[in-house]
């Protein structure tokens, strides 16, 4: 579980300080698939990047399994960070790495004893799970953007992650592609148990794989719950904007949690 205690994030200091986040309070089961949806620019990505401490909090605690991990270094850091898993709009692949030395990588900059042939037995082990065991000597300007997001996910599951942090993971994609990563984060999810956070700008992609969503606006939440709640009956202001320009009308009208008329095709 994740909890998110009365978090505050600024940059800049004295004179030109900026707040980005303010009193975040939000909590994230196991076995979730969490939304963070909102505007450009209110946070989103910030949030996020609190969870593993790529960005530090001003204050308030981040709570991860019930240990306040909120001001770890060194070692217990290092632990965090192999413990979650992150994915980019971007892909971030090392250009000048295969395939399979993008997979190895995590694993051999971790610290742990682990014998190459074990690295490698479990590069291949995660590079089949994203069906891509046929391209593991191919370096990333020889794949698509799809295939390279599949390397992305095989690279962020190498250490067994317990959390998976996806930031606008599919947007780089075309509307196929985007459904076939969303079921293969999906069966990570059920199968191997991993929590997601997904932050995205599609309502469709969010309503697709998520259980829970929180709405975030200018550093604030302001609305959160089941995406069936959120879509089906928004609150705030912000969610009723997001819904009316992005199309999920049939949703959020009737408030039918089965109707998937505007859900990206199937791949
Ligand atoms: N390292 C930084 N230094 C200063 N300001 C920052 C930094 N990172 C983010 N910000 C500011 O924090 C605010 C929120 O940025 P963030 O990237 O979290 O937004 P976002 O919701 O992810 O937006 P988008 O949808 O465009 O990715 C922005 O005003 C941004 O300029
Ligand atoms: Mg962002």
């Amino acid at each position: 579980m994740i909890q998110i205690e009365r978090l505050n994030k600024s940059f800049g200091s004295a004179d030109n300080i900026h707040h980005v986040l303010h009193d975040i309070d939000l909590t994230i089961n196991d076995g979730d698939v969490f939304g963070i949806i909102g505007s450009s620019g209110a946070g989103k990505s910030t949030l996020v990047r609190c969870i593993n401490l790529l960005e530090r909090p001003t204050s308030g605690k981040i709570i991860i399994d019930g240990k306040d991990v909120t001001n770890y270094k060194g070692k217990d850091l290092l632990d965090l960070r192999e413990s979650i898993g992150m994915i980019f709009q971007n892909f971030s692949l090392f250009q000048q790495r295969s395939v399979l030395k993008n997979v190895t990588f995590p694993l051999e900059v971790n610290g742990k004893k682990m014998s190459k042939s074990e690295r490698l037995e479990r590069a291949h082990e995660l590079l089949k799970l994203v069906e891509l065991d046929d391209k593991i000597k191919q370096y990333p300007s020889q794949l698509s953007g799809g295939q390279q997001q599949r390397v992305a996910i095989a690279r962020a599951l190498v250490s067994k992650p317990k959390i998976m942090l996806c930031d606008e993971a599919t947007s780089a994609l075309d509307t196929k592609t985007t459904a076939s990563i969303l079921d293969l984060l999906g069966s990570i999810n059920r199968e191997l148990g991993v929590t997601m956070v997904m932050i995205t700008h599609s309502l469709a992609v969010a309503q697709r794989v998520c259980n829970r969503i929180a709405v975030i606006d200018d550093g604030r939440i302001v609305e959160e719950g089941t995406t069936a709640q959120v879509f089906g009956n928004p609150q705030s202001p912000i969610t009723k904007e997001l819904l009316r320009n992005d199309n999920l009308t049939t949703m959020s009208q009737t408030g039918d949690e089965s109707d998937n008329s505007s859900l990206p095709e199937q791949a």
